[in-house]
């Protein structure tokens, strides 16, 4: 008698090669999911629970999230992204964050894979951001970019902005660290052959001078309180989400990328809240803006503030996890389940 087929999938190890092979080049592909998925949360079709900080009394510094998750629609995932951040790994030479997704199964709930997950965290926080910049920049002129924070956020991020088809002129750069900021001009310099490069006094001088204002520092706390800072009206993506004051998130046009969450861990939107008791500053969601239920001005700040939904990084990993599968080249661990049988 013929073994009928197990139901559970043989367990796979996705690393960061094959990750970063799959996505290169697919960069519109990517930013594409990413609206996709936006819009499935928007529908309802999602499970995005609040993510869970693990901190630690004795470095206060670091801390692991877990970003739980359900895709539904043809995408069809489960799963759990676990990302660590601890600051002081820059100083090693090596990145803050490191994270894996495990990915679930929707009909088993048996976990199909372990995946690396830094750079796919990396990869859709700038689609995220190519594609805030381009939909809520649509009616902007947008020739400078002004950078606060030149880590490995910001080097994904411009290059998604530039996969975008955005083109700058003139960049900006600030940053804490004087070495950082030296090394991320270079870097600006060997990326972009036709423009300027600049490397700025202060924050606040760096955000007067930028169309489009990326913040990708590791602040905990606001430290751009000035709102004329913020005259000239610039799109500011806010991806972390800590570096503007409250007087500068109340006179702005706030888009976010959902609600519940953003209103949350003190983030600027959060302080915000706590402020005036109400959340009457807030515009919507980018979704709102995709399906032209927002509108948002050209002539006042917009500051769009991304919480990074967990949705999104099971969104991507599932797209590479199908894909290695179809042609053969995932990389399974054949009997890592190994108790299936309920009874002998
Ligand atoms: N919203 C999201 O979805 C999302 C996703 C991923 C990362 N992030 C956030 O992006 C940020 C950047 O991450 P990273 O991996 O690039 O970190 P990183 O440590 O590689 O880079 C951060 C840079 O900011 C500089 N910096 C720190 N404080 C500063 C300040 N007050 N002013 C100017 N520069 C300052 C540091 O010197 C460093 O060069 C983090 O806050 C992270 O939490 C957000």
């Amino acid at each position: 008698m013929a073994i009928a087929p197990s139901p559970v999938p043989e367990f796979a190890v996705i690393g960061g090669e094959q990750v970063e092979t799959y996505l290169a080049g697919r960069e519109t592909e990517t930013i594409a999911l990413v609206e996709k998925t936006y819009l499935l949360h928007h529908q309802g079709d999602t499970v995005n629970p609040p993510s869970y900080f693990l901190r630690f009394p004795d470095r206060p510094e670091n801390r692991i999230i877990a970003l739980p998750a359900s895709v539904g629609g043809s995408i069809g995932v489960d799963g759990v992204k676990w990302i660590s951040s601890v600051p002081g790994n820059v100083a090693l030479g090596v990145p803050r964050a490191s994270a894996v997704s495990i990915l679930n199964d929707p009909a088993t709930g048996y976990p199909l894979a372990c995946v690396e997950s830094s750079i796919i965290s990396a990869t859709r926080t700038a689609a995220s951001a190519a594609l805030a910049a381009t939909v809520l920049g649509a009616d902007r002129r947008i020739e400078t970019l002004t950078i606060v924070g030149g880590g490995l956020i910001a080097r994904y991020v411009l290059h998604y902005l530039l996969a975008a088809g955005l083109t700058f002129r003139h960049v900006t750069l600030y940053d804490a660290s004087d070495s950082h900021a030296a090394e991320f001009a270079e870097h600006l310099t060997r990326t972009l052959a036709d423009t300027t490069v600049s490397i700025a006094e202060s924050a606040g001088s760096a955000v007067r001078s930028g169309d489009l204002v990326l913040l990708t520092t590791v602040a905990p706390e606001p430290y751009l309180t000035d709102a004329s800072d913020f005259d000239h009206a610039p799109l500011v993506l806010n991806v972390s989400l800590r570096d503007v004051g409250v007087d500068v998130v109340l006179t702005a046009c706030n888009i976010v990328d959902d609600v519940e969450h953003c209103l949350k861990a003190d983030t600027s939107v959060h302080l915000a809240e706590q402020r005036t008791g109400n959340r009457d500053f807030l515009d919507g969601t980018l979704a709102d803006v995709l399906l032209g239920r927002v509108q948002v001005p050209f002539d006042r700040t917009v500051v769009f503030s991304p919480f990074g939904l967990g949705v999104l990084d099971l969104a991507v990993a599932k797209r590479i996890y199908d894909e290695l599968r179809d042609t053969g080249a995932l990389r399974e661990l054949p009997g890592f389940f190994h108790e299936l049988q309920r009874l002998p």
